[in-house]
């Protein structure tokens, strides 16, 4: 089936008396799945259409934080190239071209000069482009619930989008995170959720397109406090991965409670206090053309390392046993008492597993690595 059929979607949920639908990927939210399943009295986790526009655009996300005070780098919209040059001018070098629309990870430049400011420009097909100001700090993510007018943070992570060890090469969907991210203090996180998360639930309340699921927040923590970068709509990949673990309590009722609109009368959302990491392995090749069908094997040892759960992202039952299909093929995960004990399981797992055509960055954490070794 395809997930962004809605009538498909809406006729299966029908068929098997679904209680609850959660759409994980952006692309069925942005194309109206939820607003379907709504509309035919299913209970569904994930915003509707109008909603999913602050993924969807970044132009839309944008003029909403200017409209209602969110920080934010400072950007002009051009519809065209020929006007993209245009505002340019008046940037300063670094500067940030954004393609507005869905690129899977793969529609922002950091330009670190003006020549590549440019050709960022001139790559982008004359399609609408955002450019905005660069920002100077450290990442993180923020994940809080939102039903309506009601939010409360879930949990906070940071991800690894570079190919490469050092956070070199081209982008990725990400190649590993950790939860939680100790540098969004409580302080910082207070101030994320009053700044940017819960005017941004207010505001497309107010403008009669309320929001319902998972807002994550990719926030850049600068001088002045923390700044919205972007919104994801959903649980971002590997993030889920190194957060789910750490929920306790019944998950399904909690996703059910938004759905319903009742996330104001539950109890909020409990952490267990543990740290996880989650360490992607993915095929040779990837974010280019992954080399697809190599043969995996060793997952049950990598299981056994106490602590380890080995998501598969990639894989399919070949003749001789498990092989890999896609770019993304695991998400290996630990959880422990320590950050520095949950890195430490989750490469001993991966060391245990077979997959001659993979692979992985060995420097996942190196962030929070550092600032424990200061
Ligand atoms: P996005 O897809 O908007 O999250 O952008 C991808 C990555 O580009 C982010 O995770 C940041 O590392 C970087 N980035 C995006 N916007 C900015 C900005 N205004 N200043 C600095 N870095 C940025
Ligand atoms: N890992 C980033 C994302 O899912 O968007």
């Amino acid at each position: 089936m395809d997930p962004c059929d809605r009538a498909a979607v809406v006729e299966l949920a029908r068929s098997s008396r679904t209680d609850l639908v959660v759409i994980g990927p952006e692309a069925p939210l942005v194309v109206g799945v939820a607003d379907a399943l709504r509309h035919a009295g299913i209970a569904v986790f994930g915003p509707d259409a109008a909603a999913a526009q602050l993924e969807g655009s970044k132009g839309f996300t944008k003029d909403l934080c200017r409209a209602n005070g969110i920080p934010t780098a400072s950007y002009v919209r051009a519809e065209r190239a020929a006007d993209a040059h245009v505002a340019l001018a008046q940037f300063d070098i670094p500067v940030v071209i954004k393609a507005d629309g869905l690129a899977a990870g793969k529609g922002v430049t950091v330009a670190m000069t003006r020549a590549e400011a440019e050709q960022a420009i001139d790559a982008a097909g004359d399609g609408p482009l955002v450019i905005e100001e660069f920002l100077e700090g450290e990442e993180a993510s923020l994940f809080a619930l939102v039903d309506g007018e009601t939010a409360v943070p879930l949990a906070s992570a940071q991800d690894h989008k570079r190919v490469g060890e050092g956070d070199t090469g081209p982008n990725t969907g990400g190649m590993g995170a950790y939860a939680p991210a100790p540098v969004l203090t409580a302080e910082l996180r207070q101030r994320a959720m009053d700044e940017i998360v819960l005017p941004t639930a207010r505001a497309l309340a107010a403008a009669g397109t309320p929001f319902t699921g998972v807002l994550y927040a990719g926030l850049m923590l600068t001088a002045r406090g923390p700044e919205l970068i972007e919104y994801n709509v959903r649980f971002g990949d590997p993030e889920c991965e190194a957060i789910m673990p750490l929920i306790e309590g019944d998950f399904a009722e909690l996703l059910h409670a938004v759905a319903t609109g009742r996330l104001a009368e539950i109890d909020p959302p409990r952490l267990s206090g543990e740290h996880s990491m989650t360490v992607i392995v993915a095929a040779r090749g990837y974010p280019g053309t992954p080399a697809a069908g190599g043969a995996i094997r060793a997952i049950e040892s990598a299981e056994q390392v106490e602590g380890v759960t080995v998501f598969h992202a990639g894989t399919a039952e070949g003749e001789s046993g498990l092989v890999a299909k896609g770019g993304r093929v695991l998400a290996v995960t630990a959880v422990a008492d320590t950050f520095a004990n949950a890195r430490a399981r989750a490469y001993r797992a991966v060391d245990q597993i077979d997959f001659d055509d993979g692979f992985h960055r060995r420097d996942i954490g190196w962030r929070e690595l550092e600032r424990e070794q200061a």
